[in-house]
């Protein structure tokens, strides 16, 4: 586990000593730090590639009482009416007009539904200090999966060429393992990410929730987020929901597929829901490279209650 910083692929850039982002975000990060947040927004926070979308797309059936056609007519995605905060400039990697800056964020009308990948360190000052109290959902995911995921994503998925590199793209898992030790993948530390939240879980404001939990019990995730978001949903409502949020319609569905983004379109990409388990990460993992992972993840977790399912 080497401690120098990684050579950074073309496509990433350093905000700052212990975080990357894509390098199309570096240009949101001030306007991320001064968002003024309401007290009712909701903001879903991950650690990139945790259920993210899996999530949004669960929280707007409930508040839509099962049927987001209500919302999203006129072809609007799930990114458009759940934006990323932090944004992300796709003109670096295509012509991609659509982009939703911070600036329409903060136009947007009450109640906002927003996404972050930023950990709670560099979020604004509104959130980081407590002087707004938006709903907060988290959801964690083990990391092996979740760099399994990354893999697919960041690496292979998106590869273009003249603008993610060539050795990147062709780089074994082992590369993207020394990233992450040396806390230099995308959205910096996964502990810290992960630990910052899992400090605030006990706020009235904040659910934390996993990855594994809603594939063994999607239905009861459902119905936790909804009491959390205080909207009753019958338990027909709650069935439709689990099957319109499930991983197969999900992945077919233009709503949450993502089909709309060129990057997603390229040749060599991997569908957005691209596998939806827990444990693919025993297909990519070496015995050796799971046994040194599994040192540190106790090691970084060790007196913190934070534990995850690696199996199911
Ligand atoms: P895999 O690559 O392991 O399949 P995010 O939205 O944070 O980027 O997370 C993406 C991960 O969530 C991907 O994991 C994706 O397949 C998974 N996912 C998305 N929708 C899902 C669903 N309905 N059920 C299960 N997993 C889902």
């Amino acid at each position: 586990m080497a401690e120098e910083k990684t050579k950074l692929p073309r496509h990433h850039g350093r905000y700052s000593e212990d975080m990357v982002v894509f390098k199309g975000m570096l240009a949101y990060m001030p306007q991320v730090r001064s968002m003024k947040v309401r007290d009712d927004d909701l903001i879903i926070a991950t650690w990139i590639k945790c259920g993210t979308t899996w999530a949004q797309s669960i929280i707007l059936h409930i508040l839509n009482d099962a049927d987001v056609s209500k919302v999203s007519s006129g072809g609007k995605t799930i990114d458009k009416l759940f934006p990323m905060i932090e944004q992300i400039n796709l003109s670096l990697l295509f012509a991609e007009p659509e982009t939703i800056e911070v600036e329409d964020i903060e136009e947007m009308p009450s109640p906002r539904f927003l996404k972050t990948h930023i950990p709670l360190r560099y979020l604004c000052d509104d959130i980081k200090n407590r002087l707004k109290r938006p709903k907060i959902i988290y959801v964690s995911r083990n990391p092996k999966d979740a760099l399994t995921s990354l893999y697919h994503f960041d690496m292979k998925g998106f590869y273009v060429p003249g603008v993610t590199d060539d050795d990147y793209s062709a780089a074994p898992l082992s590369h993207l393992l020394q990233e992450f030790y040396n806390d230099d993948c995308v959205f910096g530390s996964y502990w810290k990410h992960n630990l910052e939240f899992w400090n605030r879980r006990n706020d009235e404001n904040v659910l934390f929730i996993f990855y594994e939990d809603m594939i063994k019990d999607h239905a009861g995730q459902v119905k936790k987020i909804a009491d959390f978001l205080d909207k009753k949903l019958t338990d027909e409502q709650i069935q439709q929901i689990v099957e319109k949020t499930s991983f197969l319609k999900m992945r077919s569905d233009t709503f949450s597929n993502y089909s709309h983004i060129k990057a997603i379109q390229s040749p060599t990409a991997t569908p957005f829901q691209r596998k939806g388990v827990v444990g693919d990460w025993k297909n990519h993992f070496t015995v050796a490279q799971s046994e040194e992972f599994d040192k540190v993840y106790q090691e970084k977790f060790a007196g913190t209650g934070l534990q995850h399912i690696f199996e199911i």
